[in-house]
C-alpha cells in the first residue's frame, strides 16, 4: 500500500497504471474507516488491478460546523487498516487547501430535484458539496469504476445522476449496507456514541425491519404513522424523518403501482449524533 497527499504524484501513479492498461477502481471516503468502509474496498480489489481510496473530510458538505469539527479523524489507523488489506490499495488524502485552493465553496447542481429530497431538505447544500468533492476526485484519479454504499442511499442515486449528466467514463457501483450485530448500520459516527445510546439505536433497523413486513399489506401513510409512534415512545431517539419512497426518483409514495420499487430512508437523531439507514420495501 501507498499513500500521497500531493496531486501530481498521484496523477504520476495513476498514469503509469493506465500506460500498464490496468484497471483502477476507487472508493472515496471521509476516513475514519470501519468494516462497511472496507466491504467497498473489498470488493473494488476484487474486480479491478489497482484501488483507490482517498479519505477526506470535505468541509462543503457539512452545514453544521460543529458536525465538521466533531467529525472522526484517524488517519493513521485508516492507513494501517487498509495496509492489511492489499499491495494493490493506493491512498489519496489530500489537504483542504490542495483540493479547494483556498476558495472552500461548492459548484451548484441540478441532479433532476434528487437533490431536494430527504437529506437535501435537511442537510442545507449538502449535495452540492458532495458532487464538487466527488467530481474533482473523479477528474483527478479518472478511475474505471466507482463503489458507493448504499447506506447513503441519496448519494449514490445523486453519484449515478453526475455521471449521467456530465458524460463522466467511470462506472458506478452500489455496494449493500454493512451492519453491525445489533443491526446498527455502520458509520464512523457511531464511535462517538454514549454507552446507553449504543443500546437504544438497534431499534432503528428493527423499526425498518417491521416497516417493511407492514408495508406489503398497509399504505405508505399507514405505515409512516406506525413508525412515528414508536419513534414517539422512545426516549433517547429523535425522529428526524420517516419517508417510503421511489427509488428511482426518491418522492414519497403516494400510490402503491405494481412496477415501481420502493424503499424506507430514516434519519434519526441519538444525542446530537445523526444516523441514517434505509431498506429496500420490494
Ligand atoms: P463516508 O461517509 O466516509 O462514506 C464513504 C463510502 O462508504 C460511501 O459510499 C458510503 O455510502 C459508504 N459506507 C459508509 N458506511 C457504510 C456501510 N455501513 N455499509 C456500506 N457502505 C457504507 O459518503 C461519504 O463518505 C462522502 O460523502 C464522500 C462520498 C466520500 C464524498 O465526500
Amino acid at each position: 500500500m501507498e499513500a500521497y497527499s500531493d496531486r501530481e504524484q498521484i496523477e504520476k501513479i495513476l498514469t503509469s497504471f493506465r500506460a500498464k492498461q490496468l484497471l483502477v477502481g476507487f472508493v472515496p471516503t471521509m476516513g475514519a474507516l470501519h468494516q462497511g468502509h472496507l466491504a467497498l474496498v473489498e470488493k473494488a480489489l476484487a474486480h479491478n488491478d489497482k484501488v483507490v481510496v482517498s479519505v477526506f473530510v470535505n468541509p462543503t458538505q457539512f452545514d453544521n460546523p460543529e458536525d465538521l469539527k466533531k467529525y472522526p479523524r484517524t488517519l493513521n489507523e485508516d492507513l494501517a487498516l487498509l495496509k492489511d488489506l492489499s499491495v494493490d490499495i493506493i491512498v489519496y488524502a489530500p489537504t483542504v487547501e490542495d483540493m479547494y485552493k483556498g476558495n472552500t465553496i461548492s459548484e451548484k447542481f441540478d441532479f433532476d430535484g434528487l437533490e431536494f429530497e430527504m437529506e437535501g431538505r435537511f442537510r442545507n447544500g449538502h449535495f452540492d458539496g458532495v458532487g464538487t468533492i466527488v467530481k474533482r476526485l473523479f477528474e483527478i484519479i479518472k478511475p474505471d469504476s466507482a463503489y458507493f454504499g448504499e447506506k447513503d442511499f441519496q448519494q449514490l442515486q445523486i453519484i449515478k445522476k453526475l455521471v449521467e449528466k456530465h458524460d463522466l467514463p467511470v462506472t458506478i457501483v452500489g455496494c449493500p449496507i454493512y451492519r453491525e450485530t445489533s443491526g446498527l448500520a455502520m458509520s464512523s459516527r457511531n464511535t462517538r456514541l454514549k454507552p446507553a445510546y449504543k443500546k437504544a439505536v438497534p431499534f432503528i433497523y428493527k423499526t425498518l425491519k417491521t416497516a417493511k413486513i407492514k408495508f406489503g399489506t398497509k399504505s405508505a401513510n399507514k405505515v409512516t404513522e406506525w413508525v412515528e409512534s414508536q419513534f414517539a415512545k422512545q426516549p433517547l431517539l429523535k425522529l428526524e424523518y420517516f419517508i417510503i419512497a421511489d427509488e428511482a426518483t426518491l418522492k414519497t409514495v403516494k400510490r402503491k403501482l405494481n412496477k415501481k420499487t420502493y424503499r424506507a430512508f430514516i434519519a434519526v437523531y441519538a444525542d446530537d449524533i445523526r444516523l441514517i439507514d434505509n431498506i429496500a420495501l420490494n
